[in-house]
């Protein structure tokens, strides 16, 4: 993604302090967009086959994303709090991830962002964030 010099700007500034985390709306943003996240991976026929991988009850899935979604926006350490310390790639190892896999997310992840109330450039710019951890947890072609 080519991004113009005013996008740099608005870009370098939502990453300052806890920015994400409030123009997200807090705790409850980042568990509204995780809830959104999971409902779309359960209707989606793009994604069932990620869903397969999840365990049936989604509960845990949903909270764990949704605390982590806070951490990751440089907000309170909820997950950590609750399950301990957290590395990407170590966590999802024992998963099949290939380009198919990271893709599916990648998209339910853009349709969960195109539900939440919140300026347009800063979805953009959370999209263009989750690019780097799909791309690093993929583990096979
Ligand atoms: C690249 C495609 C991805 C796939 C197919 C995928 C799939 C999964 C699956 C199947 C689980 C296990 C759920 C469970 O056992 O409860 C999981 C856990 C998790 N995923 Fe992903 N994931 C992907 C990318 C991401 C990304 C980019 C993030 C964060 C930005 C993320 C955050 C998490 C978190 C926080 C957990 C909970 C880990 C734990 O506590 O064990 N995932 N993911």
């Amino acid at each position: 993604m080519d991004l113009s010099d005013e996008q740099k700007l608005l870009f370098a500034s939502y990453r300052e302090g806890d920015k994400q985390y409030q123009l997200a709306g807090g705790q409850e943003g980042c568990f509204k967009l995780a809830n959104d996240f999971y409902d779309l991976m359960e209707e989606l026929n793009e994604t069932k086959h990620i869903l397969s991988l999840h365990p049936n009850d989604l509960e845990e899935s949903r909270d764990k994303l949704a605390r982590f979604l806070c951490f990751y926006m440089n907000g309170p350490h909820l997950y950590q709090e609750k399950y301990g310390n957290i590395q990407l790639g170590a966590a999802h190892a024992h998963i099949p991830i290939g380009s198919k896999e990271r893709d599916a997310w990648l998209l339910c992840m853009a349709k969960a962002l195109e539900k939440q109330d919140w300026e347009n450039s800063f979805k953009e710019f959370l999209f263009m964030r989750f690019q780097t951890p799909a791309h690093r947890i993929q583990n096979m072609p």
